[in-house]
């Protein structure tokens, strides 16, 4: 076995067979992707109409069906989560917790959240939504809220418009003028820079629940870890739920993928799917983008399935279209890949393993490398040369020893580039079909 099969088969074994355990409504049940693979019409309700080829219908269809930017906000659309829906609503809605929710880039948890959300709704509480921006104090947290608040009457009156709030208003304020089961969303909680509001939060969720507060708070950010995002109170601990946005199963990928192919009036061969669920890694944002461009593929050659080679050609576009965002980073993977020797394998498992969880640790690379590859060559030697060789694309800004790649969505391509997909096409063609991608992505709204 190469170490490419051999780490697909560790993958394999790390995704499997975890017990479910939680109990899950019945309501939370979701439309199994569609067993055949028949494809359904295109959205394009008018091929042909209004002067315009049909393919440019299609082609939009794939962008629509495939796209990367917008959360998911329908339950149906949500793959994959059903344990940490069960376990957000047992924690949020029945043990009243406040919660926070993290994760990479682009791992679901503003479509978790999305849909969290509307079934506490549907449950009897209201729940907002805000995003934080960067900057912001407790007050440019919460005072946005206070529009839509249930608030009862004549309390909106007493609030200082000139003055910002401190925790301790904020908190009577949901105390006393909030008698119905409130969430507040505050997604994007990691734009957050300064410690002191990360700390006067963690004060505020303590003093709400001393005080028995019908207002619960759900916090939202990218983090490998809680204290990436809070630096929790020890005693708020017993009553903050964390839910990590794990990497979706395998299947759970496919069943997307093929959801979205259908909805594009296309339909994916099996090897297809599955090149592009390895590809991913556990990452719904990555499926779609690799999906997206296979799809676009099958498109241009008329065809309505997609094919391996639609899936081959299209992660390394995908790679190619990365590779122009973030030059820097790309070369960096590639000087590393083209020092690393017999490293290559540990350099595709670190990205393996940041795909997983974000948080790499010496330990941990340590531990997979010697199980993956022996003593020689994933040991501890092997790790401190290989971190050695992708350290400028980490950072360190948790504790010592923890780090993390710089842009939380790469790992993939990494893994991508280390898997030699740029090699599949030359320079030139790889060079023309982004700039075609490019084209057809511009004014779709992406
Ligand atoms: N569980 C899921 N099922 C299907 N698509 C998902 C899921 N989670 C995320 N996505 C898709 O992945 C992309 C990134 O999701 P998003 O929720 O915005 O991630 P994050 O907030 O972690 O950056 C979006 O296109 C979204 O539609
Ligand atoms: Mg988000």
């Amino acid at each position: 076995m190469g170490w490419t099969e051999r780490l697909q088969h560790w993958l394999q074994s790390l995704f499997s067979g975890e017990p479910g355990g939680r109990r899950i409504p019945e309501r939370l049940e979701y439309a199994a992707p569609a067993e055949d693979e028949t494809p359904v019409m295109p959205i394009s309700g008018g091929r042909g109409a209004g002067g315009q080829p049909a393919i440019a219908f299609r082609r939009n269809a794939v962008f629509a069906a495939f796209n990367t930017a917008v959360p998911v906000s329908d339950r149906h659309g949500l793959a994959g989560r059903k344990k940490e829906l069960a376990r957000l609503i047992d924690a949020v809605v029945k043990q009243r917790k406040h919660a926070l929710i993290y994760g990479a880039r682009g791992s679901g948890k503003t479509s978790l959240a999305r849909v969290f959300g509307d079934l506490a709704d549907e449950a009897g509480c209201v729940a907002l939504y805000g995003s934080a921006s960067e900057g912001a104090d407790v007050d440019g947290l919460f005072r946005p809220f206070l529009d839509e608040l249930p608030l009862q009457r004549g309390i909106a009156a007493s609030i200082p418009a000139d003055k910002p709030l401190g925790i301790q208003q904020i908190a009577n304020l949901f105390v006393q003028g909030v008698n119905q089961r409130t969430l507040l969303i505050v997604d994007e909680f990691d734009r957050v820079a300064a410690e002191r509001t990360r700390h006067e939060v963690a004060s505020l969720l303590k003093l709400l629940t001393d005080m028995h507060s019908t207002v619960q708070i759900v916090l939202v950010g990218i983090a490998g870890n809680v204290d990436g995002l809070l630096a929790a109170h020890p005693s708020l601990r017993r009553h903050l739920a964390a839910q990590p946005v794990a990497p979706i199963e395998r299947d759970e990928l496919a069943g997307l993928l093929r959801l979205c192919a259908q909805q594009a009036g296309l339909s994916f061969e099996e090897e297809a799917v599955q090149t592009i669920v390895s590809a991913a890694i556990g990452s719904p944002y990555h499926a779609r983008l690799f999906g997206m461009h296979a799809a676009l593929n099958a498109e241009a050659a008329g065809r309505d399935r997609i094919v391996l080679a639609d899936a081959q050609k299209g992660l390394a576009e995908a790679l190619a279209e990365w590779s122009d965002l973030t030059p820097d980073m790309c070369r960096v993977f590639e000087r590393a890949l083209a020092q690393a020797g017999s490293l290559r394998g540990m350099i595709a498992l670190a990205g393996v393993l940041a795909a997983h969880a974000p948080i790499l640790t010496f330990e941990r690379l340590t531990a997979a490398g010697t199980d993956l590859f022996g003593e020689e060559l994933g040991g501890a030697t092997a790790v401190d040369r290989t971190i050695g060789l992708i350290a400028p694309a980490l950072t360190e800004d948790g504790m010592p020893g923890e780090l993390q790649f710089a842009d939380s969505l790469s790992p993939q391509f990494l893994v991508l580039m280390a898997n030699g997909a740029a090699r599949t096409r030359d320079a030139a063609s790889v060079a023309r079909d982004t700039l075609d991608a490019r084209e057809l992505l511009q004014g779709v709204g992406l």
